[in-house]
């Protein structure tokens, strides 16, 4: 299948036991919705979620973001049900929670060629111990297209469970798997995004942990509240001097004169083809709507 290039910057749970709140959704400016029928739902809300997920795609508004649906795991008692709801609303993405191997998303991919739900990806949940253990492994599939993996998304609530480690506001415990996340992403071709901040009126501190995303290499993070989408497109959009920047690399490689070239100098720095391919997946984070302030 097509990889899409379009930003995640920001990637916004919205319960799917809410519909007041998925109603919301047409008029958000964040980059993908996870409409959820896992952890954000009750056990008694689970068939009127999944009731609510049939409404919304029967009049699927025509949305400029990514809508993917995240189901309860497979092994668990709503997984098959929520798996052949998915299949069949075809939406975006379909985002599997407790991965621990690459062989239960190779399933899951398996059941939706079965369905024939050819354009929806897979994006995968890093939470557990195992997925941690098990990450290169994982992100491997993304270089073969026909696994549909297409996304990796920190699960910091769950990890911080699983592991025991402590909740510090500076994730100093967490660093090393995130930092992990992201180079097995890299390593597989895949899009990262960063975990969930719990605190959402605190919106400086959540500032800080989307500058520290974005720093350590993450393509966006995931959120809990409309009020962070904002800080979040601004964290993940690239910086003007760089755009600028890349822009100009992108230019001076499509000029004749420099087309068989593999090094070039611009403006006194020496650019070679990797930086072209840098700046090319700089240019495709910038997102086409406003930012809101
Ligand atoms: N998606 C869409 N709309 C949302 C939203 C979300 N995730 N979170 C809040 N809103 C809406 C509310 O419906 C409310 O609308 P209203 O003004 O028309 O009533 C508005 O934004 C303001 O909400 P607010 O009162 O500040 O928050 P709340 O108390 O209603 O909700 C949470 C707080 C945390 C329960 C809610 O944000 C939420 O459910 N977030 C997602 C949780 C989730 O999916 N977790 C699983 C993954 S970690
Ligand atoms: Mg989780």
């Amino acid at each position: 299948m097509k990889r899409k290039v379009t930003p995640r910057r920001s990637v916004l749970y919205v319960p799917a036991s809410n519909a007041k709140a998925m109603g919301k959704i047409a008029s958000l400016s964040c980059d993908a919705v996870i409409l959820d029928l896992e952890d954000a739902v009750g056990p008694e809300e689970k068939t009127g979620a999944r009731d609510n997920l049939r409404a919304f795609f029967a009049t699927r508004p025509p949305l400029a973001c990514e809508i993917v649906v995240r189901v309860n795991a497979p092994s668990s008692e709503w997984g098959r049900d929520d798996l052949a709801l998915a299949a069949a609303l075809t939406p975006d993405g379909l985002l599997l929670p407790k991965v621990d191997t690459p062989r239960e998303i190779l399933e899951v991919g398996d059941f939706l060629d079965e369905e024939g739900a050819a354009e929806t990806a897979l994006w995968a949940m890093v939470e557990t111990p195992k997925a941690i253990l098990n990450i290169g492994a994982i992100a491997e599939l993304g270089r073969d297209p026909a696994s549909r993996l297409s996304c990796l998304v920190a699960g910091t609530n769950d990890l911080i469970k699983e592991t025991g480690v402590l909740a510090t506001p500076d994730r100093r415990y967490l660093q090393a798997w995130l930092m992990q996340i992201v180079l097995a992403a890299r390593a597989g071709g895949l899009d990262a995004l960063d975990g969930v901040s719990n605190d959402f009126r605190d919106l400086e501190a959540f500032a800080r942990e989307c500058a520290e995303g974005a720093a350590m290499g993450f393509d966006g993070k995931t959120l809990i509240h409309p009020a962070q989408i904002g800080p979040a497109n601004a964290a993940f959009s690239p910086a003007p001097d760089a755009l600028a920047a890349a822009r100009a690399i992108v230019a001076a490689f499509a000029l004749p004169e420099n087309r068989g070239k593999g090094v070039l100098s611009i403006d006194g720095r020496m650019v070679e083809r990797l930086h072209l391919a840098q700046a090319e997946k700089l240019i495709s984070r910038t997102g086409d709507r406003e930012i809101p302030s």
